[in-house]
This record gives C-alpha cells, sequence and structure tokens, in this order.
C-alpha cells in the first residue's frame, strides 16, 4: 500500500481521475471498478470534462459498480444506476451495454450476486477498482465484520452507514433502503489495482485506522494492507491523523513513477 497526500480535496480528487484516465490511454479495454458516493463526484466531473476537452474515449471501456441497493423501484433516483447515469455513463461516450451494476431488483438475490461475479470473471477482472471508504471503514457495502474472503452478495447496512447516506434521501434514514448488494472483500482484493479516494476532516481518523491499524473485519478498508497495488490518495485533511505523513509525502515527491503527476 502507498498514501499519497495532496493539499485540497480537488487535487486529491484530480490525481485519481488522471490515473484513471493514463490507464485508459495505456489500455482502452479497461475493466473498471466504478464507486459512488460524495466523493467520487468530482472523479466523474473530472472524467467526463477530460472526455470533453480532451477527448478521453469510454467506448471500449467495461465497468462495474462496487453495489447497489435493494428493494428500489426500476428507475428510482435513488439508485446508484441513476447517480452513475446522471454523474457519468449519460455523459461520455461509454457504451451502455458495458456498464455493469448488481439488480437490486433480482427475483433472486443470491443468483443475481453469483451471476454479478461470473460477469466479472468473464470480462478478465477487474484492472482498476476505485473506492471510497465509509464512516464505519467500509468499503463498497462491507459493513463491520464482513469476511475478508467474501464475495458479492447481500448485506445488511449499519446504522451508521444509513445515517452517513441519509443526506441523498433528503435526510430522512427512514428512507435510506436497509440492505444492499456489494462485492465482497475478497472481490475487491482480486482486482489487479485499486485507488481509493479520502477527503475531508471527518475522514481523517477512519483513514489512519485503515492504513496504519491492524488488519481487521472490523475495518474492512484495512483489507487493503493484504493487496499488492493499493495506492490511498487523500487531502490534507483526511491525512491529519496519519503518523507516517513525512515518509508518504517522501515517496510522492521522489519516486519516479509519480514525476508526471507532481
Ligand atoms: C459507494 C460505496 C461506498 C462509498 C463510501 C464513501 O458505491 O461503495 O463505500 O464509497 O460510503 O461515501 P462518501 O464518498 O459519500 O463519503
Amino acid at each position: 500500500m502507498e498514501v499519497i497526500i495532496r493539499p485540497t480535496v480537488d487535487a486529491a480528487a484530480g490525481l485519481v481521475a488522471e490515473l484513471v484516465a493514463a490507464g485508459i490511454r495505456e489500455n482502452p479495454r479497461l475493466v473498471i471498478g466504478f464507486a459512488t458516493g460524495r466523493t467520487m463526484e468530482r472523479v466523474y466531473a473530472l472524467l467526463v470534462k477530460e472526455h470533453r476537452e480532451r477527448r478521453l474515449s469510454f467506448a471500449q471501456v467495461t465497468t462495474f459498480n462496487l453495489d447497489e441497493y435493494t428493494g428500489l423501484p426500476k428507475g428510482s433516483p435513488d439508485l446508484y444506476r441513476s447517480y452513475m447515469q446522471e454523474r457519468f455513463f449519460g455523459q461520455t461516450d461509454i457504451e451502455p451495454a458495458n456498464t455493469f451494476l448488481p439488480d437490486g431488483n433480482a427475483r433472486d438475490l443470491d443468483a443475481e450476486c453469483a451471476d454479478y461475479e461470473e460477469r466479472i470473471t468473464r470480462a478478465g477482472g477487474i484492472d482498476l477498482q476505485l473506492l471510497g471508504i465509509g464512516a464505519v471503514g467500509h468499503i463498497g457495502f462491507n459493513e463491520p465484520l464482513s469476511a475478508l474472503r467474501s464475495r458479492t452478495r447481500v448485506k445488511a447496512l449499519s446504522p451508521q452507514t444509513i445515517a452517513q447516506n441519509a443526506g441523498a434521501f433528503g435526510g430522512d434514514a427512514t428512507k435510506v433502503p436497509r440492505r444492499a448488494i456489494t462485492m465482497g472483500v475478497g472481490t475487491i482484493l482480486d482486482s489487479r489495482r485499486v485507488l481509493l479516494l479520502a477527503t475531508g476532516a471527518d475522514k481523517a481518523e477512519i483513514i489512519a485506522k485503515a492504513v496504519e491499524g491492524p488488519v481487521t473485519s472490523m475495518i474492512s478498508a484495512s483489507a487493503l494492507q493484504l493487496h499488492p497495488r493499493c495506492t490511498v490518495v487523500v487531502d490534507e485533511a483526511a491525512a491529519a491523523r496519519l503518523t507516517q505523513q513525512e515518509y508518504y509525502r517522501w515517496i510522492f515527491e521522489n519516486e519516479p513513477e509519480w514525476k508526471a503527476y507532481q
């Protein structure tokens, strides 16, 4: 794992967008794992800008989102499918048939989860997985005690996650679905490269635990310490509780792979 600290929210999101764009330019058929949430909104806006102004094409890219709520009506604006459509799919040249999210309305949810895993395998696995981190340290909706080897499945949301996500439901926590389909921690760890983005002071404590604390199923993001190629990108506010900041800064300033991104 490596940690990159950028001065502002925009610089942190900008670096993630640049890394995604560079990945696509290198391999136009990249298989990307997408996340939703407030943190990622900036990244999608920057990728759309890159598409419009610098002709970055998503035409051959395949995407798999991490998660989707269960029980919301088809076409609901609160679905993660709608979030992606509004902020990214609908604004780029991506092929709709190559955009996958779990179907939270499938009649047989367990079969849908198994099928989602199979679709990822058939696509050749995920090359680049984008992640945010929740207040409880979840990645996707892998709530506390999610098995570190878990695969795509239905998960009950924790009270903290329901409270965190209430903002997207007009602040009304009772409207937040209680369950979601999510890729498992094991599914995420199988991706070839992981980029986790966390910004803002309210992420500082959980980032410190996930990055510098012990690997524990209580904080699923800590499992990323086991991943051979995981980069955690944070702004100064989210980095505030990390103890090894000096070392992380040295890496970004001196390691050749980061020269192009200074
Ligand atoms: C959403 C997802 C979640 C979010 C996390 C952070 O698809 O997988 O793990 O990335 O809850 O959400 P924000 O960015 O809203 O703080």
